[in-house]
């Protein structure tokens, strides 16, 4: 058998909606959450990223150009200031007048509603973004429970959340870069976090039966078609991280 492939964990497949259900709202908006929770999904993904005054905020790129009416770094606005872009007209102008959300708003508005995948984009630009997110956990007194998770590209920024927040599942993200990943690999992640999450492109059920050797789980992102949803329930992984929330529900039935 393979990945653990049953009818049981079949049904317990993790439904991620990336950035919220941003196949049909924009990314990283209160639209593409409310979405992600009409649609059933089991979490909402979120960027994460500080403002000029230290606030941690929910978006993905780490310049405003591409998803908002504003031009620059995240990091050379205020969260006054990027509260005041337009962040949803790109996507559709029935969205005009989305905002970027703060870490804050999000873990108030939806942390009793759906479970979070946070991740902390870029934290080499922003010393200390660590200790912000776990602030903001332990004010919306999130920090024991366990409908949070937090992943990264960058792992020492990993390494470091786990030790602030010991209680809290992590996660690394892995690139096309970690295609050949060895065992050895696999155990000194598995040292200090839960997740071991990779591009799609390198998701196999060997890797998904030597990520749950090593005594992790594996959520591959991201998930832009049915076809490919498909081949990674296959392949028995514990999650998909995905645009689409219906194609992760459809394999639930
Ligand atoms: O959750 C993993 C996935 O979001 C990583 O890629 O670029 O969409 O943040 P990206
Ligand atoms: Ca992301």
């Amino acid at each position: 058998i393979s990945g653990g492939d049953t009818d049981e964990s079949r049904n317990k497949i993790m439904n991620i909606a990336h950035r919220g259900a941003s196949g049909y709202a924009p990314e990283n908006t209160l639209a593409a959450f409310d979405k992600a929770v009409e649609m059933q999904a089991d979490y909402i993904e979120i960027d994460v990223q500080l403002s000029k005054d230290d606030l941690p905020v929910v978006i993905h790129d780490d310049t405003l150009d591409r998803t908002t009416n504003g031009t620059g770094n995240i990091s050379a606005y205020t969260l006054q200031e990027l509260k005041s872009l337009d962040a949803g007209s790109w996507f559709d102008k029935k969205y005009a007048g989305e905002k970027i959300p703060s870490l804050n708003e999000v873990l108030e508005m939806y942390g009793e509603k759906i479970n979070i995948l946070i991740e902390l984009k870029s934290p080499e630009l922003y010393p200390g973004v660590e200790e912000k997110v776990a602030e903001a956990l332990a004010k919306y007194q999130l920090d024991t429970s366990n409908n949070i998770v937090i992943q990264s590209f960058n792992h020492p920024s990993v390494i470091k959340s786990a030790e602030l927040l010991p209680e809290i599942t992590h996660g690394v993200l892995a690139g096309e870069n970690y295609k050949n990943v060895t065992d050895q690999q696999l155990q000194e992640f598995a040292a200090y976090t839960e997740y071991f999450n990779p591009n799609l492109k390198i998701a196999s059920s060997e890797l998904v039966d030597k990520v749950h050797q090593a005594g992790m789980k594996i959520s591959p992102y991201t998930i832009k078609t049915e076809a490919e949803a498909e081949r990674l329930y296959k392949f028995g992984v514990d999650g998909l991280i995905t645009d689409y929330p219906d194609y992760a529900e459809e394999l639930k039935e």
